[in-house]
Parts: C-alpha cells; sequence; structure tokens
C-alpha cells in the first residue's frame, strides 16, 4: 500500500507525530496530506471514493487511515507503523496512526521518536481537555517544532476572527509549558483548503501550506555524534564466533573500541562488526542501526547491557526522577513491585515516592498520594537492580522507560537524575591483583575479651535531628558501661579524610561509602562504632549493610524539616532557604528516609534523654554478651 520500507532517498527525512484532541480530524488531515501529495495510489483513492459515494457522503479521507489500521491491528510484531509522504523538498513519515489504542503509549516510549509534532484543533470547539495534554506530551518529549492545525474551517464559515481567537488560546497554552509553535495555519482537511495548496477560502491568510509549513521543519540530527549507547539485545552462538546482537542507540561504533558493558562493568574489545544483510564487514555502526559484534574477550554480556565507550558512561543506579504519563485504567500504587522496561533491560520496580501531580489543563502542580489515567506525574523510581541510564534531555533513548504490570504497559516516562548519584564509582574496584590475608585473632576472640561484639551503628537522619547530639551521648553512657565505642561525625569526618568531598550526589555517595568502610573495620576491630551522617540515600546505606554484614544496625534519627529548621543548631536552614547554600538536604536536596531501619528514634516527639535511653537500652540488648559466653583467652586467637 503506501506503507514503504526504510530505504534512504536523497532528501532529508522528517518524523512527524500528528496529535490532538478526538474528533478534531486528525485522521482527515492525515488522509488528505497523503491525497494532496500523491502517496495515494490511484486504486485506493477510487476504493474510498466508491465507499463514501455509498455511505452517501463526500470523500472521507479519513477512511484512508483506517485500512491501515486494520493492517496494524495484525501485524502483531511491529511496535509502529509509519505512513509515509514525499514534498518536494523532503520524505516525511507519519508515526504511527492517531485514534491507534497504542498511539500514546508509543509516542512516550520512544516506538514513535519524532522531529516535530502537528497539534490539530478545531476552529468550531477550540482548544480542549487533549489538546492541552497531548501539547503537554509534546514538551514531555522535547519535541519543540509544533505546528498548529486549525482544522474545519469550513464549519466556521473560513472565518478570521475565529481563527484568530482559537490560535491565540493555544498559542498561550503552550508558551506557558515553552513551546512557541513555528506555524499555526488556518484549514480544512475535509475540503482540502491550506494542506497542499493555498485557499481561496481564506485570502486573508497569506501563511504558508501545511506542506509548504513542514518543509520548513528541521530534520533532527541524528544522535551519531552523541556518546556511544549500544544496547545488547541477544547473544548468538554462531560457528565458532559468539556475536553480540543490538542496537546503537546512540554514537557511533568502531572496531577496535574498547566497549564497557554496563552494569557489569566489564570491558572488551570490538574485533569486528557483523550486519545481518550485507555480504561485507561494516567498519563502523551508526545510531539507528541494529548490527552484532564480536569481542576479543569471553566476557559476560547478556540481554540489557549497555555497551559504551569507557570514558563516556551511562549513569549507573537504583533510583531516579522520572515524570510519568499514568496510562492505565487502575491508579498508581506506591510500593506495588512493577516491571521497568529500559531499552533492552528489565527489573523490577517500584514507586518510592509522588514528588507531585501536575494538571495539564491548569498546569499546577499538587501533592498526591496516587496518580490516575492519564495524568502526569513527577515521582521517584527505585529499582530492584542496577540499571544504566542517561538523563532523557541528554540521551533521549537511554532516558525513557516504560511500566509494565503483567502483560499490561502502565506508564511511559522520561528519567532525570536531579539530586541523585552516578553510583558507578560506588561499584568500581580499580586496583588488580588483590590477595586478602586472615587475621588469627578472631571475632569471637575479640568479642570474648571485649564483653560485647562489635558494630556499625548507622544513624541517619536530616540536618539539625540530633544525629550527632545522641550519637556523643551514647557513646559517653557506653564508654561509662566499659563498652569500647567511637563516633564518626559528619561534620568531623569531613574535615579529615572526606576533606575532599562537598555535597554534590557524587560527594555524598563517595562520603559514605568511606566512612561505610572505616565503620565496618572499627566493627571488626570490636569496637562498637557509631555514624552520625544525614547519609541521605537508601543506596548507599544499603551498600553500607552489604558490606558490614550482620553487625549492622540502622537506626532512624527522625525529625521533620520543619522542627529541624525550627532548630537550625547551624543557621543552616536559613542560609538555604537564602540561597547561600545550595543542595542542602530537606530543602533543594533528597532525603531518602529508611523504610524499615532497625531503630526509629523520634526527636520531634520525645525528649533527648528518653532518645539516649531507648538507644542504649537497644544496644546493649544486641551487642552485649553475658559472662557466661565467656571463653578461656587461648580460644581469642585462630591457633594455626
Ligand atoms: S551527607 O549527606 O554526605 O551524609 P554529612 O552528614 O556528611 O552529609 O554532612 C552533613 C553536614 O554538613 C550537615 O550537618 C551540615 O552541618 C553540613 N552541610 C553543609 N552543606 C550542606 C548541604 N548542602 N546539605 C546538607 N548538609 C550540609
Amino acid at each position: 500500500m503506501f506503507e514503504k520500507s526504510n530505504e534512504r532517498s536523497e532528501k532529508p527525512l522528517v518524523k512527524l507525530v500528528v496529535v490532538g484532541h478526538v474528533d478534531h480530524g486528525k485522521s482527515t488531515l492525515i488522509g488528505r496530506l497523503l491525497y494532496d501529495t500523491g502517496a495515494l495510489p490511484p486504486e485506493k483513492v477510487a476504493e474510498l471514493e466508491a465507499v463514501s459515494l455509498r455511505r452517501g457522503m463526500e470523500t472521507e479521507w479519513s477512511f484512508a487511515l483506517d485500512a491501515f489500521q486494520a493492517e496494524r491491528d495484525q501485524a502483531v510484531t511491529i511496535d509502529s507503523t509509519q505512513v509515509w509522504f514525499s514534498s518536494s523538498q523532503r520524505d516525511y513519515v507519519i508515526i504511527d496512526a492517531p485514534g491507534h489504542r497504542e498511539f500514546l503509549k508509543n509516542m512516550i516510549s520512544g516506538a514513535a521518536d519524532a522531529d516535530a509534532g502537528v497539534l490539530v484543533v478545531d476552529a468550531v470547539e477550540g482548544v480542549r481537555e487533549q489538546t492541552r495534554r497531548h501539547g503537554y506530551l509534546l514538551h514531555l518529549l522535547g519535541i519543540r517544532q509544533v505546528a498548529i492545525a486549525i482544522n474545519k474551517m469550513d464549519l466556521v464559515n473560513y472565518d478570521a476572527r475565529r481563527f484568530n481567537e482559537v490560535s491565540l488560546e493555544i498559542r498561550q497554552y503552550l508558551a506557558e509549558i515553552g513551546i512557541e509553535p513555528s506555524i499555526v495555519i488556518p484549514l480544512s482537511g475535509r475540503a482540502g483548503d491550506n494542506i497542499a495548496s493555498q485557499s481561496e477560502n481564506m485570502r486573508w491568510y497569506d501563511g504558508p501550506t501545511v506542506v509548504a509549513a513542514l518543509d520548513q521543519l528541521q530534520p533532527s540530527s541524528r544522535p551519531d555524534s552523541q556518546p556511544l549507547r549500544f544496547s545488547v539485545q541477544d547473544v548468538y552462538k554462531f560457528d565458532a564466533r559468539r556475536i553480540i546482537a543490538g542496537r546503537v542507540e546512540a554514537g557511533t561504533l568502531k572496531p577496535g573500541d574498547e566497549v564497557l558493558f554496563s552494569p557489569s562493568n566489564r570491558t572488551a574489545k570490538v574485533r569486528s562488526i557483523e550486519s545481518w544483510n550485507r555480504s561485507d564487514t561494516p567498519l563502523e555502526a551508526r545510531a539507528g542501526q541494529s548490527i552484532g559484534v564480536t569481542l576479543d574477550e569471553q566476557i559476560f554480556v547478556e540481554r540489557g547491557s549497555l555497551g559504551s565507550h569507557v570514558e563516556d558512561a551511562p549513569m549507573l543506579t537504583t533510583v531516579f526522577r522520572a515524570t510519568l504519563f499514568w496510562l492505565a485504567q487502575e491508579s498508581l500504587t506506591l510500593g506495588k513491585n512493577y516491571s521497568l522496561k529500559l531499552g533492552t533491560q528489565q527489573t523490577s520496580v517500584q514507586i518510592q515516592s509522588i514528588t507531585r501531580v501536575i494538571d495539564t489543563d491548569s498546569l499546577a502542580g499538587r501533592d498526591a498520594e496516587t496518580v490516575a489515567r492519564n495524568a502526569v506525574a513527577e515521582v521517584v523510581v527505585r529499582c530492584r537492580s542496577v540499571v544504566a541510564l542517561d538523563e532523557y534531555r541528554d540521551i533521549a533513548s537511554c532516558g525513557r522507560f516504560v511500566l509494565v504490570d503483567g502483560y499490561e504497559t502502565v506508564a511511559g516516562g522520561v528519567i532525570s537524575m536531579e539530586g541523585y548519584p552516578d553510583q558507578r564509582s560506588a561499584f568500581a574496584v580499580r586496583a588488580t591483583n588483590i590477595t586478602s590475608v586472615d587475621h588469627r585473632v578472631t571475632r569471637v576472640g575479640r568479642a570474648t575479651r571485649n564483653q560485647h561484639k562489635g558494630g556499625v551503628i548507622w544513624f541517619t537522619g536530616l540536618s539539625g535531628a540530633g544525629k550527632s547530639t545522641l550519637a556523643m551521648q551514647v557513646e559517653q553512657q557506653l564508654f561509662n558501661r566499659g563498652y569500647h565505642v567511637y563516633v564518626l561525625d559528619g561534620d568531623n569526618v569531613r574535615g579529615g579524610l572526606n576533606a575532599n568531598l562537598g555535597f554534590s550526589p557524587e560527594d555524598r555517595t563517595e562520603n559514605i561509602r568511606r566512612v561505610g568502610e572505616v565503620a565496618s573495620l572499627f566493627a571488626d576491630a570490636g569496637m562498637i562504632c557509631i555514624t552520625a551522617f544525614i547519609s541521605p540515600y537508601q543506596a548507599d546505606r544499603d551498600r553500607v549493610r552489604s558490606s558490614a554484614g550482620d553487625s549492622f544496625r540502622e537506626i532512624y534519627i527522625r525529625a521533620d524539616v520543619d522542627t529541624c529548621e525550627q532548630r537550625d543548631p547551624k543557621g543552616l536552614y536559613k542560609k538555604a532557604r537564602a540561597g547561600d547554600i545550595s543542595e542542602f538536604t530537606g530543602i533543594s536536596a533528597p532525603y531518602e528516609a529508611p523504610s524499615s531501619p532497625e531503630l526509629l528514634v523520634d526527636t520531634a516527639k520525645n525528649p533527648v534523654d528518653d532518645c539516649v535511653a531507648q538507644i542504649v537500652g537497644y544496644l546493649e540488648s544486641e551487642f552485649g554478651i553475658g559472662p557466661a559466653e565467656v571463653v578461656p583467652s587461648i580460644k581469642l586467637v585462630d591457633q594455626r
């Protein structure tokens, strides 16, 4: 039919999405556009005319897309089907069909990767709810080239005044979300006014026709010049070779390149690029191409791995911010497990929190416990395993995702890492040729002599929640009771060991990594090590937990931001509010409260003495050992 394969022509290719409120005439506009540009074969036109005649109506151009729709419904394996047409200047592809039930899903999942959007508005009805919502989606997806088609001008007698009213209404809305339409065109899809030829019915309009306006749009620059992202789809054994099959999402890949695969953090050199549909071996692969590569080493690579160059790697994280578009009938449930699909990566995730829900009509944001169908929300997503990603604004194809519940796609979204660290350095082990040695003095030996076990007592909470105050008093009381105890305090450690770290997300992660390692050593040495750090990220605390093992206890020193701000012992909240401290936890940087700490101490409700007693009591019961467990000193060391 009028679809054609993605063969290259000399003309630049522009990818379009056509959006707008239901019944505002998207299909008719597209059908007419296909007809006027000669993209419909004569037999198709004859068929349309016959069908329309039978129904006693004028030629119904939207039927052109119905046939297309029927084909699409049978093509189970194709994510999005594309309609092609050409002007003398450009080749165009309209991604997906309007009214198609998968349309929004494809648009936000990136199956539809458009250069420009055409927003159709009915001249009679004016701007409606979906006009705004779709406009907002264009904004969300970063589609900056938007042409407005004010359709059905024939129904308002080609009235210039009505055109100006609707034009103003849509311009005002788009201006609020930062979109300036490249053109607003009065037209009639049904009557063919201003589609490919200037309308005789609107002499007051001297702007371009739809086709002329489209010809002025810029094809988006191909993401070849971006950092390399190679998304692995599968690994095949072929002859004696192992071929890593996948798609170059961004950048350029060449034989000889050293490629780092994330999140496994393994590197190998590309020996060759293999292409399915050519006999020679390509010398490079560019963004958009599906290829196979062979590597010089048999490193572990699997579906979901993301290849990059070593010096320009994606971020690794277990948490990210997202702007979500909720598609499912059933509202979003906090804490429920959804399946995240990000390129070929897949993992279980939960929505940790909803920052705000955006009303796409009024553009107002509000707090909410849930997100209903068709709503847009800013959320924090927590992943069960580490994922490799980019921010949407940097590399679109690696910064967007869908959430799946069972078999249903429930949401699509775009990623921002604002306030959250790249955790890559926390996973890296640079040293090689390392062999660890065993101590001869055992843990049991130390514990027996000390009369208590060693431990990492991890205090977390906002600045001003009382971590340092409580830590120092607990230290004193335990010391007086004979415990070997020491406090590592944020402000102290940041003057020495961590003097080279600031408060960026990455620096905080490194701060906690180092302190976690030091505290684990203290615990191993038999001491009770209390740490007093904000430690705002759950992932960092979890990492300490796994490195310290069963001696780790998380104690949440809880006080809400308002309480801490009232106390403001160091005057820092005041400075933060005045804008003198950036990225201040609780004000302009995130704090993730522990979901299941071993102990919760509420300093907003309870006096200091009670809190100290609560902690001391807990630690004595967890780490103290009674005289019955004393063993002879000969057993305190390993007798090798
Ligand atoms: S953490 O986030 O990396 O865990 P840490 O506990 O070491 O922070 O240090 C927090 C202390 O640094 C606060 O109590 C406060 O005195 C000081 N501070 C200075 N700048 C900031 C900031 N931007 N955010 C939070 N605390 C800050």
